[in-house]
């Protein structure tokens, strides 16, 4: 065999994985420089994990495959990794860590830990095919040229942000090799509606609980856009929507809407309702809602039963978006190549000895805040570390 093993993907998975798989590693990858998406980022600063990460904060069709990995190589592990490469980080909110300067820093600590590790990385390579061999695997690559190598990680991500890259080819190696692959979708996705609902307020801001008919809810800023509904709560909420259904947004969750309008009504009951309902509310926004709240009249010409309507409208406002942005946007692909084929220990598949799957091409995506890439580094140090003590 020309490589113990090969590792398609130099993103965050295949670069951690390569750090510690020992033997003679390859890493290969179709783009022009390793690392894209930890560049791009955290808004250019890399949210690299999160110092609340647990399984509940990750979908999968099986929700405890990806305990074994997280528990053995924890956010803590890769803290310590960003302390002994001299990065400054800081918490920006609900535990999400960023480095203090720019992403560029973990694409070179990760770099760093490969080329110490003695792996080689080739870039701009394309793989066309690929064969299992007696002992091993054949690669073929568009070049031509055919490669062996005893162990093969598949770390090629998901499909969201094509233009960077991203494509479906570790979806067509786990099938090509009659492994399942659960149904794909885009996730951390901004949410459209095709008669441009929002336009009129598009750059409002507002804090928000979101809810989606299913999963937990999600409190954060929601944001209008002249697409639809966007911001933290929103792609949090997406993970979680299908087509079809209603989303409720509560506004301003941590405020008693009803009790504030009835203690406005007594000092402020011959204000206009939108005028004081702008007081706590972004007036664009107010302004909009106001005629399907129909916020006519003065407070004071409010009954209780009425006030309490219009906190109900404000607290469980129902919207049903027409789609999402897709993957053109989205920062995650949720599912992937199902958790039943692989050894959540190794992330071997259970059927094709030295075929391994890390990082997001497998069913396991974590919420926004970190956690993709905390997948990222603890199912890469799993496969890397089971590989080298196979050798
Ligand atoms: P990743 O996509 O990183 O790497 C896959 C690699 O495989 C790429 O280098 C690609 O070029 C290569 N590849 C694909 N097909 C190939 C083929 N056929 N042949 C050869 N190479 C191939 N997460 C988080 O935790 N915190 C954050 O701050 C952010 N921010 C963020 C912003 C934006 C804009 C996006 C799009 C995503 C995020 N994420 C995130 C999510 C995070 O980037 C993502 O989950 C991880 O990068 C997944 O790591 P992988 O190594 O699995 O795939």
């Amino acid at each position: 065999m020309d490589w113990d093993t090969i590792i398609i993907g130099a993103g965050a998975a295949g670069l951690m994985c390569a750090a510690h798989s020992g033997g003679r590693t390859l890493v290969l990858d179709h783009a022009k420089k390793a690392g894209e998406k930890i560049r791009i980022s955290g808004g250019g600063r890399c949210n690299f994990t999160n110092m609340y990460c647990e399984p509940a904060n990750f979908l999968s069709e099986n929700p405890h495959f990806c305990k074994s990995a997280l528990s053995r190589y924890t956010q803590w592990d890769f803290v310590a990794l960003v302390d002994k490469h001299g990065i400054k980080w800081h918490e920006k909110t609900l535990g999400q860590l960023f480095c203090d300067d720019t992403a560029k820093d973990i694409v070179a600590l990760l770099v760093d830990e490969l080329q110490s590790a003695g792996a080689q990385l080739q870039l701009q390579k394309s793989v066309s095919n690929v064969q299992n061999i007696e002992g091993g695997f054949l690669l073929t690559l568009d070049d031509g040229s055919r490669i062996t190598t005893r162990n093969l990680v598949i770390a090629s991500g998901g499909k969201s942000i094509p233009k960077m890259g991203a494509s479906g080819f570790g979806y067509d190696i786990a099938r090509q090799f009659d492994l399942p692959v659960t149904e794909i979708r885009a996730g951390l996705v901004p949410l459209t509606f095709s008669n441009g609902d929002f336009k009129s307020i598009s750059g409002t801001a507002v804090p928000a609980r979101i809810q989606a008919s299913r999963g937990p809810s999600f409190e954060e800023a929601l944001l209008f856009t002249h697409r639809g509904l966007s911001g933290p709560a929103i792609l949090q909420a997406s993970s979680y929507w299908r087509e079809g259904e209603e989303i409720s947004i509560h506004l301003e969750p941590n405020l008693d809407i009803y009790e504030t309008l009835r203690n406005k009504r007594t000092s402020s009951g011959k204000k206009n309702t939108t005028t004081v309902l702008s007081d706590i509310l972004p007036a664009r926004l107010v302004e909009f809602l106001a005629p399907q709240l129909d916020l006519k009249g003065n407070l004071a010409d409010h009954s209780d039963i009425r006030l309490q309507e219009i906190a109900r409208a404000l607290t469980d406002w129902r919207v049903k978006p027409s789609g999402s942005e897709g993957y053109r946007t989205a920062e995650v692909t949720i599912g992937g190549v199902s958790t039943t084929a692989l050894s959540s220990k190794t992330m071997e598949a259970k059927d094709v000895k030295g075929l391994y799957f890390i990082g997001e091409v497998v069913d396991v995506t974590g919420w926004l805040g970190g956690f993709n890439f905390q997948w990222a580094w603890s199912s890469g140090w799993a496969a890397g570390t089971a590989i080298c003590s196979s050798l």
